[in-house]
C-alpha cells in the first residue's frame, strides 16, 4: 500500500499564490505551485514524486504526440465554510481513468498511487482552493504514452501525472446550442464512452462550425441517423420534459459515464423527478416542445457543473427556453453546490475529505 512517506517530494521554496488572485478566475488558465508525477516502465509504476510544477522534458519522437494514447479526468476540490478541504467523488473518477486506459491500450493506475497522489498533492496546495462562488481547485490527472519511438503499437513506457488548477465558471451564460448533423463524436465500438485525449481534438471542427453560426456549442447526435442525441460539447445532457428527467444511457458506448450526470440523477430523483436512462428521439424532444411538456434543457459536467440551454437549433426550427424559469436545472445546481460547500449534509458519501 503506497503512503505519503513514498513519494519523493520537493517543494517550492516560495509559492507562486502571492502573486494570484482566487477570485474572477478563468477556467484552467493558472496552475498551483506543485504536481504529481510517476513513470511506467518494466510493468510497473516506479519514480512517484511531488515536485515544483514545472515543464516536461520529452523527445519529439514520444508515441503520445504521434498516435495519441492519452487520457484524463476532471475532479474538482471545495473549500466547505468551515474551511475544510474535499474533493467530490475521486473514486469514481478514479474507476473511469482505468477504464479509458483500458480501451487505449494502457496500464491501469493502481489505486493507491491515484488517490494517495491526488490527496497528498491537494493537501500540500489547499491554500489554492477558492471560496469565491462557483470556483473550485480542478484536479486534472492524465496519462500518456512516453516511448520514444514512431513505430505504430502501444506503447512500453507511461507517464502519469496530476496538476491543479484554481478555477472560476466554465460557461458564464445560458448557452445557445446547434443540433450537429454532419459531424460526429462517437459511434458504437469507438472511444465515446472513455476519456481520451483525441475525443477533445476532433470535436474542435463541429464546436468551431457552429460557434461561426453563433452558437456557444453543438448537441452531438447519433453517427448513424443523426435523430438520437448523445452529448451537448463537453457534458452530458438532461431534458426534462413534463415530471420526467430524461438522458441518454450508457448501453451503446458512446457516452462518457459522467460523476455529475450519475450524480445529478441522484438528486433529481431526490426532488421528486422520474428518470429515464434511455436513446432520445430528438423529434421526440421538438414534440415535447411543441405540446408545452419540454420544460428545459440543460448540461452537467465537472468542469461546467449544471450548464443551462437557452435556444436549441435543429436544422431550421429553433427552441428557446427562459433561463429565469429554469427551476429544475438551478434547484439541482443549488442543492449539489450545497453539499459541496458543506451546507447541507453530505448523504451520498460524495465528499471525499482531505
Ligand atoms: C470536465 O468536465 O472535467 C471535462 O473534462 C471537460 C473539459 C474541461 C475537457
Amino acid at each position: 500500500m503506497i503512503a505519503a512517506a513514498d513519494f519523493n517530494i520537493k517543494k517550492v521554496e516560495r509559492s507562486k499564490l502571492e502573486n494570484i488572485n482566487l477570485s474572477n478566475l478563468p477556467f484552467g488558465k493558472y496552475f498551483t505551485d506543485h504536481m504529481f508525477e510517476a513513470d511506467y516502465e518494466n510493468g510497473e509504476w516506479k519514480n512517484l514524486a511531488i515536485k515544483p510544477y514545472q515543464p516536461l522534458l520529452l523527445e519529439p519522437s514520444l508515441a503520445a504526440l504521434h498516435y495519441g494514447q492519452a487520457i484524463f479526468e476532471g475532479i474538482k476540490a471545495y473549500k466547505t465554510k468551515g474551511g475544510d478541504a474535499y474533493i467530490f467523488r475521486p473514486i469514481d473518477n478514479f474507476k473511469r481513468f482505468n477504464i479509458s486506459a483500458q480501451r487505449m491500450q494502457m496500464p491501469e493506475i493502481p489505486e493507491d498511487i491515484f488517490m494517495e497522489g491526488l490527496r497528498t498533492l491537494v493537501q500540500l496546495d489547499k491554500n489554492w482552493i477558492p471560496d469565491q462562488p462557483d470556483h473550485s481547485l480542478y484536479i486534472r490527472p492524465f496519462m500518456f504514452s512516453s516511448d520514444e519511438l514512431i513505430g505504430v503499437r502501444p506503447s512500453e513506457k507511461y507517464k502519469f501525472l496530476i496538476i491543479l488548477s484554481p478555477t472560476g465558471p466554465y460557461y458564464n451564460t445560458p448557452m445557445r446550442i446547434y443540433v450537429e448533423e454532419k459531424y460526429v463524436r462517437a459511434v458504437n465500438g469507438g472511444v465515446g464512452y472513455a476519456k481520451a485525449a483525441g475525443n477533445y481534438g476532433a470535436a474542435m471542427l463541429a464546436t468551431a462550425e457552429a460557434k461561426k453560426l453563433g452558437y456557444d456549442q453543438v448537441l452531438w447526435t447519433d453517427a448513424i441517423k443523426h435523430e438520437y442525441v448523445q452529448e451537448c460539447g463537453t457534458m452530458n445532457v438532461f431534458f426534462i420534459i413534463g415530471d420526467k428527467a430524461i438522458t441518454p444511457d450508457l448501453n451503446s458506448g458512446t457516452i462518457l459515464a459522467g460523476v455529475t450526470r450519475d450524480s445529478v440523477i441522484t438528486v433529481l430523483g431526490e426532488m421528486g423527478l422520474t428518470i429515464e436512462e434511455r436513446p432520445l428521439n430528438i423529434l421526440e424532444v421538438i414534440e415535447a416542445y411543441h405540446s408545452g411538456t419540454l420544460r428545459e434543457v440543460f448540461g452537467t459536467g465537472t468542469a461546467a457543473t449544471i450548464s443551462l440551454i437557452k435556444e436549441l437549433k435543429y436544422k431550421e426550427f429553433v427552441m428557446n427556453f427562459d433561463p429565469q424559469s429554469c427551476k429544475v436545472a438551478n434547484e439541482v445546481k443549488n442543492r449539489m453546490n450545497q453539499i459541496r460547500y458543506g451546507i447541507i449534509p453530505d448523504n451520498h458519501g460524495w465528499m471525499y475529505k482531505i
